[in-house]
């Protein structure tokens, strides 16, 4: 009954209510649809690119990589950097830093005193390594009980959860550290990991002409003490996507420094008979303003 403008449509649209609504729900979408119609106009998409690309995100969304397309667009780190201009403007910018979670977190894995072996089941699967350090305060002080959940891919790139040919929690531990803050564990050096092939998100970086590789990486939660919990990872010095990484999420003080260690009793307890490599990093947490900076800021957690 009605003749609109494509204006007079996005007014229509953006202002038809029969509630009040949800004050700022309504101011972002009203923005994104305003953006939304502008880019249909400017580019003259037509009706088949438009369902084209809507069937896109339904097939996205069916194999459950929403997450990897945010992170391979830059919204995670995004949310990072934002996050650190807000800490930094309140004087929040010490400790080790944060690096994105990325879509493969899974909790609840199996939880170890003090140790670990991150690798068992996958033995010479790669490059026999030990990684140790302590959680500590930014006052140097060491953090005990506090949880270090670690994960990482297998030799293949995958991670277990989302790979079914894996067994439950492959890879994934969570360590108490003692009472000094220590933790440590064994595993092996992990491979870089690449978007899935034949897979809708495949099909979009295709398009726009970019790879989908991570380099080598091992990611972290840390949490206990009272502190601020951090979600962070670790890169493997050497890889040739260290600067290179298509969710743009390396930072220079997360690449480890490795160093070549030969099997002494004080590694017996994680089964090293062998020459390995050794890696030490601290992860130095900050204090937590309120009860919720202490709990990890898992997507997965935050979606339940
Ligand atoms: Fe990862």
């Amino acid at each position: 009954m009605a003749e609109y403008t494509p204006s007079e449509l996005l007014t229509l649209v953006n202002s038809s209510r029969v509630s009040a609504g949800d004050e700022r729900v309504c101011a972002i979408t009203s923005r994104i649809v305003a953006d939304l119609f502008r880019t249909i106009e400017s580019f003259q998409v037509t009706p088949d690119e438009f369902w084209s690309a809507m069937k896109w995100l339904t097939r996205l969304g069916q194999a459950d990589m929403v997450g990897l397309i945010t992170a391979g667009l830059g919204f995670d780190r995004l949310l990072d950097i934002l996050e650190e201009e807000a800490d930094e403007a309140a004087g929040r910018s010490q400790g080790t830093p944060r690096a994105i979670e990325g879509p493969l977190y899974v909790p609840g894995a199996p939880l170890s005193q003090r140790e670990v072996r991150l690798d068992e089941g996958n033995e010479g699967k790669g490059e026999l390594f030990v990684m140790e350090g302590r959680v500590l305060g930014l006052d140097g002080k060491p953090v005990p009980h506090a949880v270090v959940d670690v994960w990482h891919c297998n030799e293949l790139g995958r991670y277990s959860h989302f790979d079914p040919s894996q067994p439950d929690y492959n890879l994934r531990r969570r360590i108490e550290t003692d009472a000094d803050g220590n933790y440590r564990f064994r595993s092996f050096l992990p491979p870089g990991y690449a978007i899935p092939p034949n897979s809708p998100v495949s099909e979009l970086f295709g398009l726009l002409g970019r790879h989908g590789n991570r380099p080598a990486h091992i990611h972290f939660l840390v949490s206990g003490g009272g502190k601020r919990a951090l979600t962070t990872q670790v890169n493997i010095p050497g890889d040739t996507f260290l600067d290179d990484d298509f969710a743009f999420a390396t930072r220079d003080g997360l690449v480890v420094s490795m160093e070549k260690a030969e099997p002494s009793p004080e590694y017996s307890s994680l089964g090293v008979t062998g020459p390995f490599t050794l890696v030490h990093f601290d992860f130095l947490l900050q204090e937590a303003l309120n009860d919720s900076e202490t709990i990890a800021a898992s997507r997965y957690q935050t979606a339940s």
